[in-house]
């Protein structure tokens, strides 16, 4: 056994899908150039010891108990994933207990649609299996943070986790092999962040709530949200960016009618579309968080000021083919 290890995960953009692929739809999503970052490094004792820089909490578990340190109790939720992670590894590495210290450090904002909590517990996963020796391969890093999200988010697709660890553009599709969109087309995408915070699991078990109620109705648009994936892998090979930004205008409104949009969002997609943006729509699991704006190279400036002024925050960021990465 090491007793350090490093390693990094990338963020995500789901294109298109998001909501409708926990029900079975396929989605497609893309890795971003922003990376949580996490150094492991082992103790004498048998805490677990976890320290988030950027979100500022501190604690750590011992015997499932948990010890705040900095950010009180609440820090408690936001760590538990990376904790579900440590005690996955230290189990299959076929220890009952394991101290180690997880250090966290992140470029991606936070609870914003970004993945930025898979791309964190990917980097645990990886920097964890490479100290204790594990199993390094991209299946199980998966695995173990897919497993992870499901304690703390219910019901989660899995995407997340998928396109943290393989990197690239990715059409998931929940029990599926992972499957590698190989297109060579760059996506001029403007990210616009509400920096309104909002929780995941909530957003996915509202979705889930409106079927329950009206199963027949928003079963189709549901099936709807799948046919305009497929249909837009299409525009995607054929690098038809006009298409391409009308199916996600159309991803948008169906979000809108499983109620996952919110004032903020609605105010920065209509403010990208109307500065010419070719399409505009929430990525993730909205109710705040970001939307994304697709945009020829000479809209680029008015699309980004025309988010600012509606009160977002517009990012630039480009495609990665880098997934998750131990660093030697
Ligand atoms: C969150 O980034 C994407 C959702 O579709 C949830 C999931 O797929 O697990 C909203």
């Amino acid at each position: 056994m090491k007793r350090q290890a490093k390693a990094s995960a990338p963020a995500k953009v789901i294109l298109l899908g998001e909501h409708f692929v926990v029900h079975g739809e396929p989605a497609i999503v893309l890795a971003i150039d922003r990376r949580a970052t996490v150094t492991v490094e082992t103790r004498s004792d048998s805490k677990i010891f976890i320290r988030s820089e950027d979100m500022g909490i501190s604690g750590f578990f011992m015997n499932d108990q948990f010890f705040p340190q900095r950010g009180g109790v609440e820090a408690k939720k936001k760590l538990e994933p990376i904790y579900a992670v440590a005690r996955e590894v230290i189990k299959k590495h076929g220890l009952e207990t394991a101290g180690v210290n997880i250090k966290i450090k992140s470029s991606i904002p936070i609870a914003a649609g970004l993945g930025s909590s898979a791309a964190v517990s990917v980097a645990s996963a990886a920097a964890l299996c490479s100290l204790f020796d594990s199993d390094k391969s991209k299946d199980n890093i998966f695995q173990i943070a897919f497993n992870a999200e499901k304690i703390v988010h219910g019901t989660p697709s899995g995407v997340d986790p998928a396109i943290s660890t393989y990197g690239g553009i990715l059409w998931y599709c929940k029990g599926e092999p992972i499957r590698r969109l190989d297109i060579d087309v760059d996506l001029p995408l403007i990210i616009g962040n509400t920096g309104k915070e909002r929780s995941t699991g909530e957003l996915v078990a509202k979705v889930n709530d409106l079927r329950n109620r009206y199963p027949r109705i928003i079963g189709k648009v549901i099936k709807a949200g799948g046919e305009i994936v497929k249909r837009s892998v299409k525009a995607i090979k054929e690098k038809d960016l006009e298409t391409l930004g009308e199916l996600m205008n159309i991803n948008h409104e169906l979000l809108c009618a499983v109620g996952v949009s919110c004032e903020e969002l609605e105010k920065l997609v209509h403010a990208a579309r109307k500065a010419g943006a070719l399409g505009a729509k929430l990525t993730g699991a909205g109710g705040g968080g970001c939307m994304i704006a697709l945009v020829s190279p000479e809209k680029i400036e008015d699309v980004a000021e025309a988010i600012e002024k509606a009160g977002g925050e517009a990012l630039t960021t480009r495609k990665t083919d880098v997934g998750v990465a131990i660093e030697r």
